[in-house]
């Protein structure tokens, strides 16, 4: 058995074959999704294994915040994206082998807290609930359990295909052009700095047009805004709400989201989401999820219920 750096292991698709012949039902990695997620990994301080008959059996990406955009925190955390071992090779300390050469690494360069998921461009918000019987292996190896967070879904039979009706009728609500990007970009750098911001900037740098971006406006300034994952959107202009999109006839996505700090508490939260709805009910989506949400008591007002969750694990450094 030989444990080989992710950097000088070629065949990058036997990782998603590995993890799809798993989950390939629920979780399904393909080969658009896998490379737009490890577009930022840290290839160099990621693992595979593979065993004498040169088959993979194992693998962790990992990640270290390796760009000139600075994020909050980033700096002083890492994160597990992905970490897999095959079901005939587990129990033989093949996993804890691979969470501590993450962990060397991660003391030596002076990270503070290891995270499960959560990465920038994740597959997952946390430890997601279909794989809760591994909590208890991390919970023994030092992760901390904190909060749950979730997927919001809603079906689109045709019972509930009805447009939902807005509140404000002061508010001009559309999606947006290329011609917003900059006004775009600086509300949501002024509102929410940090990864929002990046993800727009990326957006936008990968060709998008601005039409997944929905956008409430008051006397000419954008006051509220939603991202949309339309059915068509291609792969590197997806947010994380497409993520599972490939087990779905055409999802629709929503998120992130949010209303100017100025301009809260008036319904617009409700409008924008409702308008992005709306968006979606137009493309003929057939289900919309809002990924990585708490606010289940808001989003079911739009008859959004829980698909998924998942529950942040986090892990403290020591020195
Ligand atoms: C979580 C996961 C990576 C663990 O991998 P693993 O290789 O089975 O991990 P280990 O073998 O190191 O540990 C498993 C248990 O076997 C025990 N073990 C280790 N070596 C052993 C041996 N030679 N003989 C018997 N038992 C052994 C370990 O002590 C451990 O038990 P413990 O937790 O009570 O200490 C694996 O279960 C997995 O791939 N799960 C699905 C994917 C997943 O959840 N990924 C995380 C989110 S992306």
């Amino acid at each position: 058995m030989k444990y080989i750096i992710l950097q000088d292991y070629k065949e990058k698709k036997n990782l998603y074959d590995l993890w799809n012949s798993e989950y390939q039902n629920i979780y399904p990695i393909s080969k658009e999704l896998f490379e737009k997620n490890i577009a930022n990994a840290s290839l160099e301080y990621s693992y595979v294994v593979i065993d004498d008959y040169n088959n993979l059996i194992a693998f962790i990406i990992c990640k270290f915040w390796n760009d000139e955009y600075s994020i909050d925190t980033y700096d002083e955390n890492c994160w597990i994206s992905l970490f897999y071992v095959k079901k005939t090779n587990r129990k033989s300390g093949i996993g804890t082998k691979l969470l501590n050469l993450i962990e060397d690494a991660a003391r030596k360069k002076g990270k503070k807290y290891l995270y499960l998921g959560r990465d920038y461009l994740n597959f997952f918000p946390g430890l997601p609930v279909d794989f809760v019987v591994n909590r208890p292996w991390f919970e023994r190896r030092g992760f901390i359990k904190s909060y749950d967070t979730y997927d919001v879904i809603k079906s689109m039979n045709l019972s509930v295909k009805n447009k939902l009706i807005l509140k404000n009728t002061n508010i001009e609500y559309r999606i947006s052009t290329l011609e917003d990007k900059e006004n775009l970009i600086a509300f949501i750098q002024r509102n929410w700095p940090g990864r929002w911001t990046k993800e727009t900037i990326d957006y936008f740098e990968n060709g998008g047009t601005g039409e997944e971006y929905v956008i409430g406006i008051s006397d000419c300034n954008i006051c509220a805004f939603a991202k949309v994952g339309l059915p068509t959107t291609k792969t590197l202009l997806t947010s994380y709400s497409l993520t599972w999109r490939n087990r779905f006839r055409a999802l629709g996505g929503i998120g992130p989201l949010g209303v100017d700090t100025s301009y809260r508490n008036k319904n617009i939260g409700y409008d924008i989401v409702a308008y992005a709805t709306n968006v979606l009910i137009d493309n003929h989506v057939s289900n919309i999820i809002i990924d990585w949400t708490g606010l289940l008591e808001f989003y079911r007002l739009f008859g959004y219920e829980v698909f998924k969750s998942y529950t942040y694990m986090t892990k403290e450094i020591k020195k």
